[in-house]
C-alpha cells in the first residue's frame, strides 16, 4: 500500500479552539481522520505528525528521504513564511511535497503572502479549509490535474 506522510507545524494542534473564524471548528484529529478516510478509499495509508518545534519538523522531513513515501502533505504554519531551514529539508529529502494552508494566505496580513517553501513543493493549496488536505492527496496521486496553485 502506498504511504503518504502529513506534517503539521506550530499551533495546528490548537485547531478547533484557535481562531475558529479563520481556521474552522474541526480539531486536527478530526481533519486527519477525514484525510485518512479519503486516503483509504484510494488505497493509500497516511502517517501524521505535528510539532511546534522547527527542529523536530526538519528531523521528520529529513527522514522522508529514500522514496518510502509517495509524498508529503505539509502545512508548516507560520514557518511557511520564513523557515529557510524547513525549505532546505524538503529539498534535501527529495520527497514530493504539497503545501497546504487552511486559510487563504494571499488575502490576509502581508507577511503571510510570502511562502519560502512554495517553490520546493509541487503545488500550493490554500483557503479550502480541511478540504485542502484531501485535494493535496489527490495532487500527489496525480488525480488533481490542477496547476501549481489551487
Ligand atoms: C496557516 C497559515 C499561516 O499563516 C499560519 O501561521 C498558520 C496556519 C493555515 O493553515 O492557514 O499557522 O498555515
Amino acid at each position: 500500500m502506498e504511504k503518504v506522510y502529513v506534517i503539521n507545524g506550530p499551533n495546528l494542534n490548537m485547531l478547533g479552539v484557535r481562531e475558529p473564524e479563520v481556521y474552522g471548528t474541526l480539531t486536527l484529529k478530526e481533519v486527519i481522520r477525514m484525510l485518512k478516510k479519503h486516503a483509504k478509499s484510494r488505497g493509500v495509508r497516511i502517517r501524521s505528525y505535528q510539532s511546534n518545534s522547527e527542529g523536530r519538523l526538519i528531523d521528520k522531513v529529513q527522514r522522508l528521504s529514500g522514496g518510502r513515501y509517495a509524498g508529503l502533505i505539509i502545512n508548516p504554519g507560520a514557518y511557511t513564511h520564513y523557515s529557510y531551514a524547513l525549505r532546505d529539508a524538503i529539498t534535501a529529502s527529495g520527497v514530493r511535497a504539497v503545501e497546504v494552508h487552511l486559510s487563504d494566505i494571499e488575502s490576509r496580513e502581508p507577511f503571510r503572502r510570502v511562502s519560502v517553501v512554495r517553490d520546493v513543493c509541487i503545488a500550493q493549496i490554500k483557503g479550502l479549509g480541511p478540504e485542502g488536505y484531501l485535494r493535496a492527496l489527490d495532487v500527489l496521486l496525480g488525480e488533481e490535474k490542477e496547476s501549481r496553485r489551487i
